[in-house]
């Protein structure tokens, strides 16, 4: 039986570039023939009696050039709810969803493909600012995340050399640091340092010393929130709560490594948390134009049959691939990249 209408959520945290994504399914899913109904804040708009909204044309119009989701986000999972998994498809038959488009991270479309396992017909699409999906060359809401932390870099660069300061940046990214690699790299950051290798404190200082005897006074290190030092065991993080994921609240390694330096160097030190600024605002072209065209292609999914796919980015095409391929196995920076960055160390 062909696809009549079907659900759209949004879960994990918010990425620019998902409205362009939702807009695309309703405008593709429209000339296909179906309708679409808009699930709010993830998996948690399909437990309980479930909060839902059609989606029009007119609902979407415009929407592409705006950042966070219209249908909000949570990082709820239904499988940590008693009877969560039975909510989500009774919702899904009680609001004549006759099949679902899941929006998200590992986490979320973890719970996409168990669903899928279980019968249900679902399609994927990849979605986080970190880019540390498999299966897929690049997600939406990197390339303006990279943008968002390349130009805090460039102006912590003024400022550091104002004072002869040492500025630590802590930039997303909690497995993988393909954010702080990249606005790194893009911003001329002196020391780059992500959660793929540990750190070690004394070498970051030696950095500084050889700077300061090439006559640069100041150091600008870009860190990844989950890069850890090689004396400690785990994440720098917040507090001790885990989301129902089991993840931690990361945050605290750029504050930490500003301290250990003045008191190792006596260089002055201070540190910038980018944080939620990174996942703020609007789109870049590139973000619309991938979530664009990632829209189109999970659309056409649903509308072939093709349940149990995502869409993916692959060179310049968009194509289907299992959501399988994509879930359990982050894509970390591998050994040359990070090679490339340690020619640049104190540069
Ligand atoms: O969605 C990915 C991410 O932005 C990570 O880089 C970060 O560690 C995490 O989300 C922060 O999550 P939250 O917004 O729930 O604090």
């Amino acid at each position: 039986m062909s696809v009549r209408q079907f659900g759209v959520l949004t879960g994990g945290g918010d990425a620019p570039g998902l409205n362009a994504v939702i807009r695309a399914l309703v405008v593709t899913a429209y000339s296909n023939g179906m309708k679409v109904i808009g699930i709010k804040r993830g998996w948690a708009g399909l437990l309980d009696g479930g909060e839902v909204t059609p989606l029009s044309l007119e609902d979407v119009e415009d929407i592409h050039r705006t950042g966070g989701t219209i249908l909000g986000s949570s990082r709820t999972n239904p499988e940590k709810h008693s009877d969560g998994v039975e909510q989500v498809v009774r919702n899904l038959e009680k609001h004549h969803c006759d099949a679902l488009v899941a929006i998200g991270g590992d986490d979320t479309l973890g719970v996409a493909q168990k669903l899928y396992e279980g019968g249900m017909k679902i399609v994927g699409v990849p979605k986080t600012i970190d880019n540390d999906l498999s299966a897929t060359d690049y997600t939406f809401g990197f390339d303006t995340a990279i943008n968002i932390a390349t130009e805090a870099i460039d102006r912590l660069h003024t400022t550091a050399k104002s004072h002869d300061r040492v500025l630590v940046v802590e930039i997303m990214g909690r497995y993988s640091g393909w954010l702080t690699f990249n606005s790194g790299m893009a911003g001329g950051a002196h020391v780059i340092l992500l959660p793929e290798e540990k750190f070690d404190i004394e070498e970051v200082c030696d950095v500084l010393k050889k700077r300061r005897e090439a006559g640069h006074n100041y150091t600008i290190i870009a860190v990844s929130e989950g890069a850890t030092p090689s004396d400690t065991r785990e994440f720098i993080t917040q507090d001790d709560k885990v989301d129902e994921f089991g993840h931690v609240k990361l945050g605290g390694i750029a504050a930490r490594l500003a301290k250990v330096i003045e008191d190792k160097t006596g260089q002055e030190s201070r540190f910038v948390v980018l944080g939620h600024v990174q996942r703020g605002g609007a789109p870049t072209a590139f973000d619309r134009v991938i979530g664009t065209r990632l829209g189109v292609r999970a659309a056409q999914l649903v509308a072939e049959g093709g349940f149990g796919q995502m869409a993916a980015l692959r060179g310049t095409n968009i194509v289907g691939v299992p959501i399988a391929d994509a879930v359990g196995k982050i894509k970390v920076v591998d050994q040359a990249r990070r090679d490339e960055v340690k020619l640049f160390m104190g540069v």
